[in-house]
């Protein structure tokens, strides 16, 4: 077995959780305020099921109220922008959150437009990719690459100088982790399916984040020894038997034998990512109440 680190996303979730849980609970006690989520799930696909049960059995933990909208598959494209707009204008709600993938005939981009940048704790729309990209202030960052930077940094306190590689370019992972890893001082390579030497840009990077859907498709002879690996993926493929297990985008097997520091998956970056959304609930509900935001 490898040599690897094992960042425990598990942990450091927890960890999170409990700041947020704190910061709310003297929120509550000095401001009386209470931040209210809204999660607005479309439709019947399984995984967002049961993302957003997970979504709200946080909130209940960390002291969010939430509000729960499931609508039915075929809700018509201007439904869900009404009900968007009524979000935005109830304050007892401080972040909106639509459960992506939507139905085929519901616009993802008018959804996200819909949604009051200063509401939007997914960080997905344009103005917020936009505040991150320039520095502006008031960003909601995406609660996945966020999770991520700290996992990175509970490895590496040093980042400035190094080199990033991520492989993947969505609007959700990619592109916003190298902004932020950006902002860290790194020099930052986007890879993708169209990268000419995938294997040669992953093996220079002191950190790796691998965010493309591709099961097992980095191996450790992909990986720099002693790089930091963060493992985005989340796949479910068959193994004999006829069961399924999940796996992520890198060869956790190979690659741990490499890698200073790697993310597991299950128990990597997936609890960081609902601890970072309590942890953007809170900060929106901050600003619009003009309060000043905890660092977390
Ligand atoms: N679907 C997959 N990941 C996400 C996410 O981070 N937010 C939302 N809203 N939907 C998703």
């Amino acid at each position: 077995m490898g040599k690897a680190e094992i960042i425990d996303g598990r942990q450091l979730a927890a960890e999170l959780t409990r700041k947020v849980r704190d910061e709310i609970a003297s929120a509550r006690k000095f401001h009386r305020l209470t931040p209210g989520l809204a999660v607005v799930l479309v439709g019947e696909n399984e995984a967002s099921k049961v993302y957003v049960r997970n979504k709200v059995q946080q909130c209940e933990a960390v002291g969010i109220k939430s509000f729960a909208h499931h609508l039915p598959a075929d809700i018509r494209n201007d439904d869900l922008l009404t009900l968007i707009r009524g979000l935005n204008g109830d304050d007892r709600v401080n972040g909106i959150l639509v459960q992506l993938p939507l139905p085929a005939q519901i616009d993802p981009a008018a959804v996200l437009a819909t949604i009051d940048p200063d509401k939007d704790v997914d960080g997905f729309h344009v103005v917020n990719a936009g505040r991150l990209a320039t520095g502006a202030p008031g960003a909601l960052v995406p609660c996945t690459p966020y999770g991520c930077l700290l996992l990175i940094k509970s490895k590496q306190t040093a980042l400035a100088g190094l080199k990033a590689t991520i492989v993947g370019r969505s609007n959700i992972v990619g592109k916003p982790m190298a902004q932020l890893l950006l902002n860290e001082n790194c020099t930052v390579t986007i890879a993708h399916s169209k990268t000419a030497d995938l294997a040669a840009e992953c093996r220079a990077a002191d950190v790796l984040v691998a965010a493309v859907g591709k099961p097992r498709l980095v191996s450790g002879d992909w990986i720099k020894p002693g790089a930091t690996v963060i493992d985005v993926g989340i796949n479910r493929v068959p193994v004999p038997g006829g069961t399924t297990r999940l796996v992520g985008d890198v060869d956790f097997n190979s690659a741990s034998a490499v890698a200073g520091a790697i993310t597991p998956v299950p128990g990597g970056v997936g609890p960081m990512t609902v601890a970072c959304l309590m942890r953007n609930t809170l900060i929106a509900a901050c600003r619009q109440r003009h309060l000043e935001e905890p660092e977390l």
